[in-house]
């Protein structure tokens, strides 16, 4: 029993780690081969003296090796924490990296905001292909072919290819449509009244770009269209509209103006934003800001549409988004939106 209490001294507390340790509980403790349960084992063989004094030595000498067995398992686990703590050591009060963010384009949030305040009042958001027939962007809203007022609007056209993807069974010239009031054609084709929408969306046209004019931008164009409809419903909407849009009591005024698709036409100005119609340079001293082409839905365009004449009226508008935008954050380029500059996008 000394050359076991020995050897269990000796190699418990050199054991390199919890492996070895484990091997060597079954060399001195084990069931079945382990040095002191033989010891044990033997008892019965002995003298009952014998035996007493024996069996005394061997328990206490079995307690002896289970603490040398408790304290290297403490020891190993120490380590090896240790030793982990060393390697995934982290320093939870250094700075993080700084992660860029990104946002919404200026353009995106005011169209969203815009589509809040006619939401607000029950308009609902369509969309119309950026591609469009000759016919949707002009014949349908009465501008015919070779008529002056087509030059109003300059077009890029598309070279025809009878691959096309857009259908277009009466087989029209393809351009980049100039507006949105297409889209107008497009949701009363598909719609009886009561109509209330509003259609945003890019446009483009065939220009020269300088600090007000890109060649692409940004319209929403409005349609309302029932049984009653009149001018007095316009104003009441427009009204109410810029008042939310810019977050004060703003005026309107109409003046006469003309569009082939509307009749009565007109331009709506709203009263100067920047310095409340007294005067300044970006109304020109007049107090008036010019901001929207709108009217009383044409006659022939109903008819294009497939609507018993006379049976309804409405009236539609178109707002340049980018002008808008521009005015609201007092933007002074409009190229600035499609620069691509950080330097300009992070401030909104
Ligand atoms: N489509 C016109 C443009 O691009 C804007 C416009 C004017 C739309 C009058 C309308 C309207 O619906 O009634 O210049």
């Amino acid at each position: 029993m000394a050359k076991i209490e020995k050897a269990a001294k000796e190699e418990v507390l050199a054991a390199k780690n919890l492996d070895e340790l484990n091997e060597l509980k079954i060399k001195f403790l084990g069931r079945e081969r382990g040095a002191l349960t033989s010891v044990l084992r033997n008892l019965k063989n002995l003298q009952p003296e014998e035996r007493k004094t024996t069996g005394e030595n061997a328990n206490r000498l079995r307690e002896l090796v289970e603490e040398l067995f408790e304290k290297r398992l403490k020891e190993l686990k120490k380590t090896e924490f240790d030793s982990v703590l060393k390697k995934e050591w982290l320093d939870v009060t250094r700075p993080g990296a700084k992660k860029e963010r990104g946002g919404l384009h200026p353009i995106t949030q005011i169209r969203n905001e815009v589509e809040r305040i006619f939401g607000s009042m029950g308009f609902g958001v369509v969309e119309g292909p950026e591609v469009e027939t000759e016919w949707y962007n002009f014949d349908a809203l009465n501008i015919p072919k070779n008529h002056p007022s087509r030059d109003l609007w300059d077009t890029f056209w598309l070279r025809s290819s009878q691959k096309s993807q857009i259908p277009n069974p009466k087989s029209q010239r393809l351009l980049l449509r100039t507006h949105t009031s297409p889209v107008q054609i497009r949701y009363m084709q598909s719609h009886n009244s009561p109509i209330r929408i509003i259609a945003p969306g890019r446009v483009y046209r065939y220009e020269a770009t300088d600090a007000s004019h890109d060649i692409q931008f940004y319209q929403v164009e409005g349609l309302m269209v029932d049984k009653n409809i009149s001018i007095a419903n316009f104003k009441a909407v427009i009204l109410e509209f810029f008042k939310k849009l810019f977050s004060k009591d703003v005026k309107i005024r109409l003046r006469p103006s003309y569009f082939p698709f509307v009749e009565p036409g007109f331009e709506v100005d709203l009263s100067c934003i920047v310095c409340n119609a007294k005067g300044c340079s970006v109304c020109k001293k007049t107090g008036w800001l010019e901001m929207m082409g709108a009217g009383m839905v044409h006659p022939k365009v109903f008819e294009a549409v497939g609507y018993v004449p006379g049976a309804e009226q409405g009236f539609a508008f178109g707002i340049g988004l980018d002008r808008i935008t521009m005015m609201k954050y007092k933007i002074p380029d409009i190229r600035l939106f499609h620069s691509g500059d950080l330097r300009f996008l992070k401030q909104f």
